[in-house]
């Protein structure tokens, strides 16, 4: 429509880039992420601007209509999302790219008139292997989505002779990649695109229902990832140098989280990916079917004392800290402790909670100094030298069960090691077991205390006994 220089359009693609890759290097520091998300959003605004005034020649108004119900729902959906449920509204962002990649592809192949030769053939392997990616991150994701918001159970899905099926789906995609290459050169191709298109989203659905609701989050970072090659393929379908460089960059990213979540958990990649591992969680503790002992309760009034009393404590938060909302009155408690001269951290799990730094942005939401705010690793070996440590709604991240039984359900996970203090206070509502759905030895060990109620509630009774 507009007659603009193609340099123009192509130096915006250059900025944008470069400020999505800033953006990403913000990201990985608390001090900086938020200013890595303006440089994510001014990115995205001047991509927007460049494709609409550049690339867009035709019906620019069903466009713009478009953007804005998209942008509309999307304000709506961020601001009425709880922080609790961000992994889902992220699964169902996925989806939506994988959707995105699925009708380019077949756009591009019904409008492939003019390719011929090898030429041809290029652009059919690249909208073969982009609707491919862009189904299963569509099915994938809108799966996980499922049962991350509890609509889908969280066991996982083990059909007989599962990794045969996958080996036979793999087979005949390959096979009709073949048919759809020879086909479309002869002015066919739908129908292998259409049974592939079939396939590849039953093979999302059956990779996710096999996973176990413990691997859900390796899940989420890994559709990430594929949503990101969908885009990527979206990208060369389109001959659009932005798009490719951005999904690499969110395929990469994707990937390298998905690997560091494994290292965290203990878990190899290729394993989440085979499935089978973990349940829905939030069950009523079946264990491992041994009497594990008594627990013994503490109120909130001597919860306070050993705080006071205490040189050392070591706060380690939860998903039950999201779920209460009670990040704002830990900040209080810290806030008087450390007017008392109790030197208090907190101590963080990479998969506390339900998302990557989830518990990272509760704290500095409450305004908790950062530098007391340390990963896992940097504090797992001073829990010898303190006196209280104060779990706040966590459970599978605290559970010795990891170390001491190689083979259980989360055998092998590196966790808090809290129990090696002098005292720990568990607060929670009631016995119920974590998202791994495994009974927890620590609850029952003699220097442990469990504080029962709702976190929020118990931490205002405790401030008030402080
Ligand atoms: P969980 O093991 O899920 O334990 C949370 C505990 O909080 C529950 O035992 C629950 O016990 C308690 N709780 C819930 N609501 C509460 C409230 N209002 N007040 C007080 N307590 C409350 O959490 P975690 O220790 O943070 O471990 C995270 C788990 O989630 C890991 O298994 C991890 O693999 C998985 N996961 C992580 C992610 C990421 S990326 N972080 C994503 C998905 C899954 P009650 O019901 O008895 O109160």
């Amino acid at each position: 429509m507009f007659d603009v220089n193609e340099g123009i359009i192509q130096v915006s693609y250059i900025i944008a880039t470069i400020l999505f890759i800033l953006a990403l290097g913000g990201l990985s520091n608390q001090e900086t992420a938020r200013r890595g998300n303006w440089y994510g959003i001014i990115g995205m605004a001047i991509a927007l601007v460049a494709t609409l005034v550049g690339d867009v020649t035709q019906n620019l108004e069903f466009l713009i209509i478009a953007l804005l119900v998209g942008g509309t729902v999307g304000i709506i959906a961020a601001r009425r999302v709880r922080m609790t449920q961000m992994p889902e509204l992220v699964a169902i962002l996925h989806s939506l790219v994988g959707l995105a990649a699925v009708a380019v592809g077949y756009a591009n192949f019904m409008g492939e008139g003019h390719y011929e030769g090898i030429e041809l053939t290029i652009h059919d392997v690249e909208t073969y292997i982009g609707i491919l990616i862009g189904a299963v991150t569509f099915s994938g994701s809108v799966i996980a989505f499922g049962k991350l918001s509890g609509r889908i159970g969280g066991s996982p899905l083990i059909l007989p002779a599962r990794h045969l099926l996958n080996l036979v789906l793999l087979v005949v995609v390959i096979y009709y990649g073949y048919q759809f290459v020879v086909q479309s050169a002869a002015g066919g191709g739908t129908m292998p695109l259409v049974i592939m298109t079939v396939v590849s989203l039953l093979f999302g659905i059956h990779m996710v229902m096999a996973i176990g609701g413990a691997d859900m989050p390796v899940v989420v970072s890994m559709l990430n990832s594929y949503s990101g090659w969908a885009a990527s393929a979206i990208g060369f379908m389109l001959g659009n140098d932005l798009l490719i460089v951005t999904g690499a960059l969110v395929g990469s990213s994707g990937a390298i989280l998905s690997y560091i979540m494994c290292r965290a958990m203990n878990r190899k990649f290729l394993a989440v990916i085979a499935g089978g591992f973990g349940t829905g969680g939030g069950t009523v503790a079946a264990g491992s079917g041994e009497d594990q002992g008594e627990v013994v309760p503490i109120s909130a009034e001597e919860t306070a004392d050993l705080l006071t009393s205490a040189k050392e404590v070591m706060i380690i938060p939860g998903y039950g800290m999201a779920v209460a909302q009670a990040q704002h009155i830990v900040n209080e408690i810290t806030q008087a402790l450390r007017a008392k001269k109790v030197n208090v951290r907190f101590g963080i799990h990479p998969v506390a909670g339900r998302m990557p730094g989830h518990m990272n942005v509760l704290l500095a939401e409450a305004k908790v100094p950062y530098d007391i705010v340390f990963e896992m690793d940097e504090i797992n070996d001073d829990f010898p030298d303190v006196d209280v440590s104060v779990v706040i709604g966590a459970n599978d991240i605290v559970n010795p069960s990891a170390l001491e039984e190689p083979d259980g359900p989360i055998g092998g996970m590196p966790v808090l090691e809290c129990w090696k203090g002098k005292t720990s206070i568990v607060l929670k509502r009631s016995m119920a077991t974590g998202y791994a759905g495994v009974q927890n030895p620590l609850f029952f060990k003699e220097n442990t205390r469990m504080l029962f109620g709702d976190a929020k509630d118990t931490l205002e009774a405790v401030y008030k006994a402080l």
